[in-house]
C-alpha cells in the first residue's frame, strides 16, 4: 500500500502547493500519494498563486494543474502523515483531529530542517518573489531531508 503525505497552509496556494510539487518531485508516484490542502476555504478550486507557480517552473516543477481545496476531518483517514507549514495551521488541524492516533500524524514542515525549533515556513502571500524564492529553498531542503528517511 501507498504511503499517503499530505501538506496544509492557510489558503493551499502558495506554501503547501508548492510543498506538494516539491515532494512529488523526489518520490515514486508508484510508492507515495503527495496532496495539499488550506486549513482556510476562500480558494477552494483556484489554481496555485502565480508566483508559486512561477518558482516552481524556475526549478523544473509544474504545480499550475493543482487546485485550492480545504483541509477536512477525513483527511486523517486518507493520510499517514500531514505536514503543516506553520503553528497556526497546526492549531487548527489538530482542532480537527478525532483521536490521539490522529493528532500522531501531524508534524511541522520545518521540524525536518531544524529539529524540535517548531519554526514556521512563512506565508508569501504578501511579498514579493523573493519571499517564494526563499519558501522554495526552505521546502526544498525540507522534502529532500523526508525523501531521504521515508
Ligand atoms: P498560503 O498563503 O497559506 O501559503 O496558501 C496564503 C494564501 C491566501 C491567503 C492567506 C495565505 N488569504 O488570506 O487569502
Amino acid at each position: 500500500m501507498k504511503t499517503r503525505i499530505l501538506m496544509v497552509c492557510l489558503g493551499n496556494i502558495c506554501r503547501s502547493p508548492l510543498a506538494e510539487g516539491i515532494l512529488k518531485s523526489k518520490l515514486n508516484p508508484e510508492k507515495f500519494t503527495i496532496d495539499s490542502a488550506g486549513t482556510g476555504h476562500w480558494h477552494v478550486g483556484d489554481a496555485p498563486d502565480p508566483r508559486s507557480i512561477k518558482v516552481a517552473k524556475k526549478y523544473g516543477i509544474d504545480i499550475s494543474n493543482q487546485r485550492g481545496r480545504q483541509f477536512s476531518s477525513t483527511d486523517f483517514n486518507d493520510f499517514d502523515l500531514i505536514y503543516v507549514m506553520d503553528n497556526d495551521n497546526k492549531r487548527n488541524v489538530l482542532a480537527l483531529a478525532p483521536d490521539e492516533t490522529s493528532k500522531k500524524k501531524v508534524r511541522l514542515i520545518l521540524n525536518e530542517l531544524f529539529e524540535n525549533e517548531n519554526v514556521d515556513v512563512p506565508d508569501p502571500y504578501y511579498g514579493g518573489e523573493n519571499d517564494f524564492e526563499h519558501v522554495f529553498k526552505l521546502l526544498n531542503e525540507a522534502s529532500e531531508l523526508i525523501s531521504k528517511k521515508i
